[in-house]
């Protein structure tokens, strides 16, 4: 049985085949035709924090493969009362068949999977955040920005160097174990405070030795962008660090992709953004709006991208 925690986990062709999966999941669905890949399974979606398009995604997600999805707010359950996580596991594990779990600390994840008898899926830790990235190649690949070891229907322009602008977050980490197993370029440009963890970094390295992926960091957004074909950003403040709001507006001043910046970039660059997107602070209204945005499509291929990863991790229970 396997759990979807992080990227880490994953090897560079099981990441491609899930995409295929999603792929003709979204296929299929545009031609409105059923997928009952998981018919009359049960998926627990428990969420610690907030999330507009994560709990759609997955709600519609589960139905659309024929089995049905269970909402819980931790403000609901014992978890939200103090309920150790283990416990929870076990008793919500026994009664479904699939989990998936937004919360706090990477850790608190770990061990909710630890204990959990059905796979767990990360719909977000203050860590990673890698059903996203699943959507964001997703929307690379249908905007012909892809490496090029698999066949798509979609054009193919050029082998990918992403920019990453901002937070060195959840987000951030996760962008680099996609790179880095799928060895395409990424440089991150954050603030001296706020660069991506030294253990994340590390452990992309190490992966990017056998993918040929590129990391870089710098401090500097206009080098970062420089020969960029996908520009993102995210939030500077994530969930849970709302008290740091106006040090962070300050620490991440000159941190916003405006067109001045994505002028810098390749001329067919497209942006892209998990949302929720703060205008005016890490985009500008112009850029998020503009015709090189993609961030709606994005947020809609969160649906096929999670149709993918439960149905592959259903196929792949022993
Ligand atoms: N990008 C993302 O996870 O959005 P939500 O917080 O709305 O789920
Ligand atoms: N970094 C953001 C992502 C939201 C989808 C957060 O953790 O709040």
């Amino acid at each position: 049985m396997r759990h979807f925690l992080t990227l880490r986990d994953f090897s560079k062709e099981e990441i491609l085949d899930i995409l295929d999966l999603a792929i003709e999941i979204k296929k299929d669905f545009n031609q409105k035709k059923p997928t009952p890949f998981m018919s009359d399974k049960i998926l627990a979606m428990i969420f610690e924090k907030n999330s507009t398009r994560t709990r759609v995604s997955f709600e519609a997600g589960i139905y659309q493969l024929g089995g049905i999805g269970m909402f819980l707010s931790s403000k609901d359950i014992q978890l939200g009362r103090g309920e150790p996580i283990k416990d929870t596991a076990r008793a919500i594990g026994s009664m479904v068949d699939m989990i998936m779990l937004r919360t706090y600390s990477h850790q608190r994840l770990e061990e909710f999977a630890q204990y959990s008898p059905v796979p767990v899926i990360n719909g977000l830790s203050d860590s990673f955040h890698p059903t996203q990235l699943l959507a964001d190649y997703l929307t690379m690949i249908e905007c012909g920005i892809y490496m090029p070891e698999r066949k798509y229907n979609f054009p193919y322009i050029t082998n990918p160097k992403v920019a990453y602008i901002g937070d060195g977050n959840n987000m951030a980490n996760s962008w680099l174990f996609l790179a880095a197993k799928l060895g395409f370029d990424i440089c991150i440009a954050s603030p001296r405070d706020y660069m991506p963890d030294n253990s994340v970094v590390s452990e992309a390295l190490e992966f990017a030795k056998q993918s040929g992926a590129n990391i870089s960091l710098t401090h500097s957004p206009q080098e970062a962008v420089k020969g960029a074909c996908v520009i993102t950003t995210d939030t500077w403040a994530s969930m849970g660090q709302e008290d740091e709001k106006n040090i962070r507006e300050k620490a991440f001043q000159g941190y916003c992709v405006d067109d001045a910046l994505m002028s810098l970039a390749d001329e067919n660059a497209v942006f892209l953004h998990c949302f929720p997107a703060y205008r005016g602070q890490e985009v500008s209204e112009s850029v998020l709006e503009g015709s090189q945005s993609k961030v709606f499509q994005e947020a809609s291929n969160r649906l096929h991208a999670h149709k993918g990863i439960m149905t592959w991790l259903h196929k792949n229970m022993v």
